[in-house]
């Protein structure tokens, strides 16, 4: 009900976004460090790590994801069913640890085939660059099970999704409380294809090796 990559800490990019101070609004003002996240599918063997990250979710963070506030109960119920056949999960680590999930639901039934994605990041690991990331790869799995349509929706409040959000091309729509954001990704390709089979299939072999 989604209502509403390599190496740990391995620093790309420190950006000072403060080229003009008087103009810029405050998000912008910090400096953010990006790391790359190790980026892998999550498996039903996800599932203990999955109801740690979202029972370690502040109330915010999850009524930002949930668009309304939830118990512990319901996000434990909730991480327990993530993984499902209908499906497809991503997790971001560092250091092993999971930080950020996306999913990517599809519809069951919906033709051309429809698909609902939401993210969360743990509190202490946003404005990191594990949001972008997670979308990034999210919208690749979207597009190799050509898919045509994916929506998210997110609270009014939440600019940093809507900006991520637009930042991949999203049309935005606004209601009185919600937002709506309408993706349309292109068509699987080769290279689509090929990066997702290698990378699943690297990740499958780290995963039993270790
Ligand atoms: C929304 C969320 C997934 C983003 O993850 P994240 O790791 O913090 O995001 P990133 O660091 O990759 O990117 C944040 C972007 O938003 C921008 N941003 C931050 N605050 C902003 C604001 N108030 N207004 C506009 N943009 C803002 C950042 O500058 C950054 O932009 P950039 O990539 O162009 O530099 C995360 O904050 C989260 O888990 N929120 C709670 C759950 C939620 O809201 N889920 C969405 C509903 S499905």
């Amino acid at each position: 009900m989604p209502q509403c990559s390599i190496s740990t800490a391995w620093e790309v990019n420190t950006a000072t976004k403060n080229a003009d101070s008087t103009v810029m609004p405050d998000f912008m003002k910090t400096e953010v460090t990006h790391i790359r996240p190790d980026i892998r599918r999550l498996l039903q063997s996800d599932q203990p790590d999955l109801v740690d990250f979202f029972n370690r979710t502040d109330l915010q963070t999850r009524r930002l994801r949930f668009c309304s506030q939830v118990s512990d109960d319901y996000v434990t119920s909730y991480a327990e069913g993530l993984v499902s056949s209908d499906s497809v999960a991503y997790g971001a680590f560092t250091d092993q640890a999971l930080r950020g999930i996306s999913e990517l639901r599809i519809l069951p039934g919906s033709w051309p085939r429809t698909a609902e994605i939401a993210l969360m990041v743990e509190p202490d690991w946003q404005e990191r660059g594990i949001g972008d990331a997670l979308f990034d790869r999210v919208l690749t799995a979207a597009q190799n099970r050509n898919i045509k349509s994916i929506y998210m929706l997110c609270l009014r409040e939440n600019k940093r999704m809507q900006h991520l959000a637009k930042k991949h091309d999203a049309i935005l729509q606004f209601d009185i409380g919600e937002v709506e954001a309408a993706l349309t990704p292109p068509w699987p390709t080769p290279m689509s294809l090929f990066y997702e089979m290698f990378t699943e299939t690297r990740d499958y072999l780290q995963l039993i090796s270790r």
